[in-house]
């Protein structure tokens, strides 16, 4: 049997180990069918939409595939009950998710036969995931865009292969055959991508941000808590380096003024931002100052990924970006990724 058939593969469903991650205003339903339709399993970046906006994702991924998909979404959200039921009422086959998991939450998904697969980027994180009722992992290396941890896929993955007995997935820094081959002999069963889809023709990013992350050079791909509070990896641009040399009360009042003007467009109030922030702060067990820090991230990631213009938002990347100089549709990613492994196991053995 062809190796690149694997626990991975048998849990979701997919033909290949490759998992499209969740990304914020990236991962919509037409990136995440066109991932399936060429045989990866694609996640629905349900943690920046409401429930209703989840929902329509959902009906619309149905109508572009047959294939199983899945959604991720923060289970410490006000709407994440009500989509936990949209999951289940339409038969999602899996959930991802990172800070915060609610064993009711997972209780409850798996109880209805949804896979729950959280992303997690520490050993000791893995080990509770499981605790808490995770299917299999995802272990995100230092390189992954987005937030990130500090050590490296190298040393983190086989660490955490050796201590769980749940399918791993392997991200942070893959793109290619060559590192789907290479996570296998870790011993995991899959690569988990986020950047790699982002840079793709069905990503949704307007073409003048996709142009940047394709001229973006690997060094210039940073870690900085200076968005959220937390640590992100992000391009280093003009907006990232005013936010690094703002001081701390500037960054407060920026991240109130932002998340009052998000909270605008999304129809809410100034009481709902500042219940929501409560919320997530009892939840999440970030600081006050993180979760003031946070209003900053929807406007300013907006900004660049939906909006387009690249230098007066963030660009959340992985610093595989700085490798990769093309924008191939999925299925040449995929296609690309199993014959580049097929032939790499060959010259193996
Ligand atoms: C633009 C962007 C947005 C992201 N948004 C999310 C998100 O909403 N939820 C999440 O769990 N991870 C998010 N991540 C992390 C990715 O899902 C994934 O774990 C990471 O990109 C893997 O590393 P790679 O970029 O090297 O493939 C994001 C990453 C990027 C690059």
């Amino acid at each position: 049997m062809s190796v690149l058939k694997t626990p991975l593969t048998r849990l979701l469903g997919c033909q290949y180990p490759i998992i499209q991650t969740a990304m914020g205003w990236v991962a919509d339903a037409g990136l995440v069918a066109s991932t399936c339709n060429a045989g990866g399993f694609g996640f629905l970046a349900g943690a920046v939409m409401t429930p209703a906006e989840v929902e329509a994702c959902i009906l619309d991924i149905k109508k572009k595939t047959d294939r199983p998909f899945g959604v991720n979404f923060h289970m410490y959200t006000p709407g994440a009950e009500k989509i936990v039921e949209i999951c289940i009422r339409h038969g999602v086959r899996a959930v991802s998710y990172s800070r915060s998991p609610s064993r009711d939450k997972i209780d409850k998904l798996k109880d209805m036969g949804v896979i729950c697969i959280p992303t997690v980027g520490a050993l000791k994180h893995a080990v509770k995931a499981v605790e808490m009722g995770a299917d299999a992992v995802v272990v995100q290396g230092g390189e992954g865009g987005g937030h990130t941890g500090g050590i490296a896929s190298s040393i983190l993955l086989p660490q955490v292969v050796d201590t769980l007995d749940v399918p791993v997935v392997a991200a942070g820094g893959f793109k290619d055959g060559r590192g789907l081959v290479a996570a296998l002999s870790f011993g995991a069963a899959g690569v988990a991508m986020g950047t790699r889809f982002l840079m793709s023709r069905e990503s949704p990013v307007p073409d003048q941000t996709k142009a940047r992350y394709v001229g973006a050079l690997t060094e210039q791909i940073i870690v900085s808590n200076k968005l959220d509070g937390m640590p992100q990896r992000m391009i280093n641009n003009r907006c990232l380096q005013q936010l690094q040399s703002t001081s701390i009360p500037a960054t407060l009042w920026l991240a109130l003024k932002n998340g009052w003007a998000f909270s605008k467009i999304t129809g809410g109030s100034l009481w709902g931002m500042l219940s929501a922030g409560w919320q997530m702060k009892k939840a999440s067990g970030m600081s006050l100052g993180q979760t003031l820090m946070a209003a900053n991230a929807p406007m300013l990631i907006q900004q660049a990924m939906v909006r387009g213009y690249p230098d007066q938002g963030i660009l959340p990347s992985g610093q595989v970006a700085g490798t990769i100089d093309d924008l191939p549709t999925c299925k040449d990613i995929i296609g690309g990724i199993v014959t580049q492994a097929e032939d790499t196991l060959a010259r193996l053995r």
